[in-house]
């Protein structure tokens, strides 16, 4: 059975103090079992990771992620954190291609598979984000597109590597803007993703892979969302900054 998984990413908000006072009201509110088993993943800035550890080390169903890093292992790289670092600190997952880490810092298809390959490798699970703008939506190449990030992004890795990776697909048109993609375009998109991962990897690691939609979801759309068969959970980015309506979205499986 794949697992089923809400992911907060914060981005660049909230202080240190702001951000340990919003991890430990997310841990009291998550209740040891969630429906779906749900796992909750944290996706804090990076200099609130440790914090951020402590604050949920007592909750056996809520894990640290990042939201990046580098496709270099160590050196003269001012500014980048490397994979192995965030191992060291207790980090468990790490988003890779984020459509912001695409647009304002013109990272490519070629840039992610290294990062895939480099978080793999320290031992972590990448969040693998993709995403079509609205003008290749309209243009009715979403499907192409985002299989081409995909197979430029992943088909490198083996069977082995695949197993351990989750997808998100995050329209940009629908991330922080209110609009969230309708329940059928996402459940299109997320079959469509799943064929090509069956026709590269085969049915059985296909149907383990979970597949998360990232964009304006919220506490009113989530339990829709998550009740579609190709959609194993969310990469909340608003939402996920205020306790009450970050929990209520993981308590939206079935
Ligand atoms: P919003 O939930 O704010 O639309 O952000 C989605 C996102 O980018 C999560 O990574």
């Amino acid at each position: 059975m794949r697992k089923n998984i809400i992911a907060g990413n914060w981005k660049m908000n909230k202080s240190i103090d702001e951000g340990k006072t919003l991890a430990s009201s997310v841990v009291n509110m998550v209740s040891s079992k969630l429906p779906g088993d749900a796992e909750v993943i944290i996706i804090p800035p990076f200099v609130h990771l440790t914090p951020v550890k402590d604050q949920i080390e007592s909750a056996l169903n809520i894990s640290l992620g990042a939201q990046n890093c580098s496709n270099h292992d160590s050196g003269a790289y001012t500014g980048e954190v490397s994979a192995n670092m965030l191992r060291n600190v207790g980090v468990k997952y790490v988003i890779v291609g984020h459509s912001e880490r695409r647009e304002f810092f013109n990272e490519d298809n070629a840039i992610m598979a290294e990062k895939t390959t480099k978080a793999l490798a320290a031992g972590l699970i990448p969040i693998f984000c993709c995403g079509e703008s609205l003008e290749v939506r309209k243009a009715g190449e979403h499907e192409k597109f985002v299989s081409n990030q995909i197979e430029e992004g992943l088909f490198h890795l083996s069977l082995d590597e695949m197993s351990k990776v989750v997808i998100a697909y995050e329209p940009i048109w629908a991330i922080g803007t209110g609009e969230t993609a309708s329940t059928k375009q996402v459940q299109e998109m997320h079959r469509s993703i799943r064929l090509m991962l069956m026709d590269q990897y085969g049915d059985a690691a296909a149907e383990e892979t979970s597949i998360l939609y990232g964009g304006s979801v919220k506490p009113e759309n989530a339990e829709e969302l998550f009740s579609q068969s190709d959609v194993d959970g969310g990469l909340v980015g608003g939402a996920s900054l205020k306790a009450q309506d970050f929990v209520d979205i993981a308590n939206s499986f079935k």
